[in-house]
């Protein structure tokens, strides 16, 4: 496996969003992604990462994350702690400079999952900018890199390397299981038009993206030939959809100067239950495109954002896209932690 040359480039490298990565940057996770998958199936072993470890801080619930980076590390020969805030000094108020600094004397990376919104992106900077070794975010109130490019990896294998116009929808969805994070969709309509995809998405009014972020996507369409739109109809978005992304978000967005979070969260309900009826089902499917996929990072609130027949069905390929996790995040750990 010729990566030696890739990974100098990736020293001192910190993964917080994929935006601040070039495009060639991003070859490379995809090439050394789709090598270390051959290499999985054909059952050989490679250690890039013998004696190496990484820590993993975890805010909050996470089965798709935490088992891909825990597996990755396993398989590269390394091992990584699997830690929560609460079990750590962190929650009794120690500074993200003690935690970066005292870490980055013991391994070899750290990877954080803080999503709490307008603090987890913040926290993680902070940790970035006093650790010695590479800081992974494993999502933030913001970005989710490691699901986009594992989304990213998954549309290149169904539909090839050449993505110029394939119309790609996120919708928002109806769910009732949490107020999900913005940083999914944030991080596709980042990414997805740097690859010449035309993204449609669609949400009702009171659930829009964050502004900034729309605007980064707008600039990077127009800079490398992709296309994005806003529409507030799910129906609207889906004729002749290639990939449809049906997925809750919560209204964080739309609250950006609200000072108190529990009502803001009681209001972000309110709308939410106006919107019951933005499920992916069969007569909206019928839209798009007959070999249409359909994408869901995981987890689905199952018969809220998309029903079981859908989401279960031919066209679903959710579960390569969960696989995928694991070859991403094993190519960037080789990269960053070599
Ligand atoms: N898609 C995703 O990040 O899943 P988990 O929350 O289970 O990690």
């Amino acid at each position: 496996m010729q990566n030696e040359n890739r990974s100098e480039n990736f020293s001192r490298r910190h993964l917080i969003t994929f935006d601040d990565w070039t495009l060639e940057e991003i070859e490379s996770v995809l090439e050394l992604a789709g090598e270390l998958k051959r290499i999985r199936y054909a059952g050989e072993l490679v250690e890039t990462l013998k004696q190496k470890t990484l820590f993993m801080i975890f805010f909050e619930q996470s089965t798709r994350t935490r088992n891909s980076m825990e597996a990755a590390m396993t398989q590269l020969g390394g091992h990584a702690h699997d830690l929560t805030a609460d079990k750590m000094q962190i929650s009794h108020g120690e500074s993200p400079m003690d935690t970066a600094k005292v870490l980055s004397r013991m391994g070899e990376g750290i990877a954080i999952r803080n999503c709490f919104y307008d603090i987890g992106n913040k926290y993680l900077n902070e940790i970035a900018k006093f650790s010695d070794i590479p800081v992974i975010s494993m999502q933030d109130d913001i970005y989710h890199p490691l699901q986009a490019i594992a989304d990213l990896m998954t549309i290149r294998e169904k539909f090839g390397r050449n993505l110029d116009g394939l119309k790609v929808v996120i919708s928002w969805a109806y769910a009732t299981t949490h107020a999900k994070p913005l940083s999914v969709p944030q991080s596709q309509i980042l990414l997805f038009p740097r690859y010449g995809m035309d993204v449609v998405v669609a949400h009702p009014e009171e659930f829009p993206l964050q502004q900034n972020i729309i605007e980064k996507a707008r600039s990077n369409a127009s800079k490398h030939g992709g296309k994005i739109s806003f529409v507030n109809s799910m129906e609207d978005a889906l004729e002749d959809a290639d990939v449809i992304i049906p997925k809750n978000w919560g209204g964080f967005a739309y609250f950006d100067e609200f000072d108190d979070s529990r009502e803001m969260h009681e209001q972000m309900k309110a709308n939410l239950e106006m919107h019951r009826d933005w499920i992916l089902d069969a007569k909206k499917f019928s839209l798009a495109k007959r070999d249409c996929r359909i994408m869901h990072a995981l987890p689905a609130d199952r018969n809220h954002e998309i029903t079981d027949a859908l989401l279960d069905s031919e066209n679903s390929i959710i579960y390569d896209e969960a696989e995928n996790r694991l070859h991403t995040a094993k190519s960037i750990l080789s990269l960053l932690m070599k």
